[in-house]
Parts: structure tokens; sequence; C-alpha cells
């Protein structure tokens, strides 16, 4: 049923030329219902309400330039999308979004003005090659939700400004190369930069507590004063040799560090506390760490940790509730420690598994092959431990198997 029950809106319909269901207006507030608009009529119809209500969308090929530089207050859920002539949206005296704007496959968009925004709650720029230039309010004062993906922004000039973001994701925006929030202290659901401009950097100085991060390729990162991970930490796909989260002390759920080519160092010096599991795979030159888990206390979840480690150490550990995985492909790698802390019951989980190579050397060829040494229990298929030996090899000089802890106690 349609219902309409105003004066100021005759004429708006017949400009709105695809379904408008609901239509409301009060004096200068125009509510929508399912409204889908694609003709350049249309919009300056929805300009002549300057509180905008409900569910509209503009769509199609016959619009070049959206004006709602009258509208000052965006209640709706406004959704521009699939358009290859809109090239520029004007919404210069919006100060408050409570609803949603969304720019979604818009392939000529080039520019947006949002020149008076104060409050965004929630904002989305997707996949929108030519989009270069966001003009924004530089006192932009909040913001909930804010998805840039597949952009051609290179920066994010009133984006970074906040002290407080709810959700953000920035990725795929391949000419943006400085991600800076300077000013960002609490991250209360996820922050998520992913697979910009393969030099970005990264800045979370200011940073104390982030309920998810999530950092993809980049070639500097720093969050010198992030002490509190509530959620999750992924650092992935990375091009630094140093990783140094030197003051974070506590993570809530998982952390994974994986897919690093030049990591050679990493710092978590300080925390004490992992609630999910923790997990360290394909980071080629990550040999040494002796230091990086200095403080840590306790995992409630796995250890998985693969790699050419030569040295790892937890002198601090007390409980890791978990199964607890690693497999080093050094010959180097010294299981005792672990060994010993499963031995003592401060590793609960049913599967333990420290290994790590040994190469066997064949004194007719001087060829090498590698084997494992290696700690292993399960408890799960009963009572079952092995020092694994793969590829024997006839006539071998040293043929080392780890030494087995823990069978005993199962
Ligand atoms: C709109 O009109 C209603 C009554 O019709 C009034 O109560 C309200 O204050 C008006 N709103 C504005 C913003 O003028
Ligand atoms: C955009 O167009 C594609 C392809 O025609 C279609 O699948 C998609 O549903 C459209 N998007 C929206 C929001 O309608
Ligand atoms: C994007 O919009 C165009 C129309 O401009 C449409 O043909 C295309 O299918 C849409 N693509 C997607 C992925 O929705
Ligand atoms: C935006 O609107 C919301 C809801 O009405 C309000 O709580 C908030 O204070 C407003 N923000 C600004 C900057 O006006
Ligand atoms: C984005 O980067 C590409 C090459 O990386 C460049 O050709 C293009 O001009 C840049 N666009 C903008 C808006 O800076
Ligand atoms: C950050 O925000 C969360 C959620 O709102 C809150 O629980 C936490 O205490 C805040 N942290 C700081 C350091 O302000
Ligand atoms: C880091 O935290 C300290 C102490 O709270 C503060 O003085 C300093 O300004 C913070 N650094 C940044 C870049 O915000
Ligand atoms: C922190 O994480 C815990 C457990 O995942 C959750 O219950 C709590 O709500 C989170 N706190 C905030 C402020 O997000
Ligand atoms: C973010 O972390 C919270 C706990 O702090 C968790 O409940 C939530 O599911 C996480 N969100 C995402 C998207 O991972
Ligand atoms: C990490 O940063 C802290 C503080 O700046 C510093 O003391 C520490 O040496 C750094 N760690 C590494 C491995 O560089
Ligand atoms: C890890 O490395 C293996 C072997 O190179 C590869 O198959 C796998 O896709 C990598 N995993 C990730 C998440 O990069
Ligand atoms: C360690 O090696 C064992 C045996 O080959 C394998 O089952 C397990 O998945 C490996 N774990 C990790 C973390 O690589």
């Amino acid at each position: 049923m349609k219902f309409f029950n105003s004066i100021i809106l005759s004429g708006l319909l017949s400009a709105i030329n695809v379904n408008a269901e609901t239509t409301t207006t009060t004096n200068n507030s125009c509510s929508f219902s399912r409204t889908t608009i694609s003709a350049s009529t249309g919009i300056q119809q929805l300009n002549s309400c300057p509180t905008l209500d409900g569910t509209i969308s503009i769509t199609g090929n016959d619009i070049s330039v959206i004006d709602l530089t009258a509208i000052r207050q965006l209640n709706a859920d406004l959704t521009i999308y699939n358009s290859s002539t809109i090239n520029v949206v004007l919404v210069n005296q919006i100060e408050n979004i409570t609803g949603l704007l969304e720019f979604n496959n818009l392939t000529q968009l080039t520019t947006v003005e949002l020149t008076s925004i104060k409050d965004a709650q929630n904002l989305e720029f997707v996949s929108l090659p030519n989009f270069a230039n966001l003009n924004l309010n530089n006192e932009v004062l909040k913001a909930g939700r804010i998805i840039l993906s597949n952009t051609a922004l290179s920066n994010l000039n009133g984006l970074a400004l906040f002290d407080t973001i709810e959700y953000m994701n920035i990725n795929n925006n391949k000419n943006m190369s400085q991600l800076n929030f300077e000013s960002l202290k609490n991250v209360s659901d996820s922050l998520i930069l992913s697979f910009n401009h393969n030099q970005a950097q990264v800045n979370l100085n200011a940073l104390n507590w982030a309920s998810n991060l999530t950092i993809q390729d980049v070639v500097d990162f720093s969050a010198t004063n992030l002490t509190s991970v509530n959620g999750s930490l992924q650092i992935s796909y990375n091009t630094f040799e140093t990783l140094n989260l030197s003051s974070l002390t506590s993570i809530g759920s998982s952390l994974q560090v994986f897919a690093h080519d030049d990591l050679t160092e990493v710092d978590f010096g300080s925390l004490t506390s992992v609630g999910g599991e923790l997990s360290f795979f394909n980071n080629s030159q990550l040999s040494n760490m002796l230091n990086t888990f200095k403080s840590l206390q306790r995992v409630d979840g796995a250890v998985s940790i693969s790699g050419d480690i030569t040295n790892l150490s937890m002198p601090a550990l007390q409980r890791i509730r978990g199964d607890f995985q690693l497999n080093s492909t050094s010959e180097d790698f010294d299981c005792e420690e672990f060994n010993q802390y499963h031995e003592d019951g401060d590793i609960e989980g049913n599967n333990y598994i420290c290994s790590y190579a040994v190469y066997s050397s064949i004194e007719t060829d001087g060829s090498t092959s590698t084997n494992t040494g290696s700690s292993e229990t399960t408890s799960s298929d009963g009572n079952r431990a092995s020092g694994v030996e793969k590829s024997m090899i006839p006539n071998i000089a040293v043929v080392v198997v780890g030494i087995m802890f823990g069978v005993l106690m199962l």
C-alpha cells in the first residue's frame, strides 16, 4: 500500500521514478521506505528535505552529479551503487549520519564532499577505482563503522583524526601509503589495515587498547603504546624486519604471526597472557626467538609454532592449557626447556610435539638428509610416545632421536 500524507511531497513521487513504497514527510524531514532513485529529478526532490529517514538507493547511468547540499542530517540508509556515470557526490551540509552512507561499485566516481561531517555512524566506500578525492571536515569527531576498500584514495585525511573508533577496515587501497592514526587511543571493535600500497607505513603510536587488530602487507608498523588487545591480533604478509610490541601485556583471544619473508626479530617482551591460540608459521627468516616471549606466563589455547627456529624460550611460563606443537627445521633447536614444562605438567594439552631437524651425514658421498628429532605424546588414542624418524637411510653415521618425556605421566 502506498501511503503519503503531505502536500510538500506532491511531485516528489513522480520525480522518483522507481518504487517508493512508503514516503512520509513532516515539516523538514522526509522518510522513505525502500526507495530507489535513478533520475536527477529524484535527486532534486531528495535535496528539498533537510533530514532524510528510511532506506534510499541511488543507482543507474542517467545521473552524473549528486547534489544533496541541502541535507543536514542523514538518519536514513543511503546507498549509491552500480553506476558508471556518477562522478561527483556533494553532501556538504550533513553534520550527522546516524544511518548508513554507502558508495559501492561506482567506476567513474572521483569526488565526495562531506565537508561538515562531525559524527558518522556508518560510512562505506567500496569498489571505487577512480575515487581519489574525499573532502572531509577536518573536525570529524566520532566514527562508528568505516570501510574503505578498493579506492584510489592516497590518504586518510579526516578519517585518521579520531581518538576512538569502533570498526575500521581499510583494505586494497593501492595508492594509500601512509596510515597514520596519531590520535587513536581506543579501537572498541576492530581495526583492519590490509593490502594497501605495497610500501604502506602504519603508525598507531597513541593506541592503548584495541579489541581486534589486523595488520597485513605493510612495510613499517609501530604501536609503541599498545598495552592490551582484548580480542585477536593478526600480523601477516608484512615486509618489515622487526615487529616490536614490547608494551603489549595481554591478548584476550588469539595471536597469529605468519607469512613474512623479511622478519628477523619479534619482541613481545611484556606479554604475559594469550587467551586463545598462539601461532607462528611461514616466517622464513625468523630463527632467533630467544627473547620474544620473555614474560609470557599463560596461554589458554594451543601453541603452534613452526619455522627455522634456532632458539625459543618462555622463561616465565606457568601454564599452556592447549596442545603444544613446535616444529623447527633447524638442527640447533633444543627441546629441553619445553620437554621439562611438559614433564612438569605445565603444558596441559593432550598433544605435545617438540621436533627439530637432524642432519645425518652419509660419509660415502658427502650428501646430507634430514631427520627429525622429536618428542611427541598424545593421550587421545591411548598412551603413545615416539621419537619421529623419517626417511631412514642405511649406513647413516648419526641418527638422533629426541628425548621422550611425559608418557609416564599419562
Ligand atoms: C515539525 O513539526 C512538528 C509538528 O508538526 C513539530 O512538533 C516539530 O517541532 C517540527 N520540527 C521542526 C524541526 O521544525
Ligand atoms: C549491482 O549489479 C550487479 C550486477 O548487475 C548485481 O548483481 C548487484 O546485485 C547490484 N547491486 C545491488 C546493490 O543491487
Ligand atoms: C557494477 O555496476 C555495473 C553497472 O554500472 C554493473 O554492470 C556491474 O555488474 C556491477 N558490478 C558488480 C560487481 O556489482
Ligand atoms: C548525531 O545524532 C545522534 C542521534 O541523534 C546524537 O546522539 C549525536 O549527538 C549527534 N551528533 C552530533 C555531532 O550532532
Ligand atoms: C595511483 O597509483 C597509480 C600507480 O600506482 C598511479 O598511476 C595513479 O595516478 C595513482 N592515482 C592517484 C589518484 O594518485
Ligand atoms: C576502550 O574501549 C573499550 C570499549 O568501549 C573499553 O572497555 C576500554 O576500557 C577502553 N579502553 C581504554 C584504555 O580507554
Ligand atoms: C604513550 O603513552 C604515554 C604515557 O601514557 C604518553 O605520555 C605518550 O604521549 C603516548 N604516546 C603517544 C604517541 O601518544
Ligand atoms: C573483551 O573480551 C571478552 C572476552 O572475549 C569479552 O567478554 C568482553 O566483552 C570484551 N570487552 C570489550 C570491551 O569488548
Ligand atoms: C573482536 O573482539 C571481540 C572480543 O574483544 C570479539 O568478541 C569479537 O568477535 C571480535 N570481532 C571480530 C570481527 O573479530
Ligand atoms: C622494542 O622497543 C623497546 C622500547 O622502545 C626497546 O626497549 C626494545 O629494545 C625494542 N626491542 C627490539 C627487539 O628492538
Ligand atoms: C605457508 O607456506 C606454505 C608453503 O610455502 C604455503 O603452501 C601456504 O599457503 C602458506 N600459508 C600462508 C597462510 O601463507
Ligand atoms: C608439526 O609436525 C607434526 C608432525 O609432522 C604435524 O602433524 C604438525 O601439524 C606440525 N605442526 C606445526 C605447527 O607445524
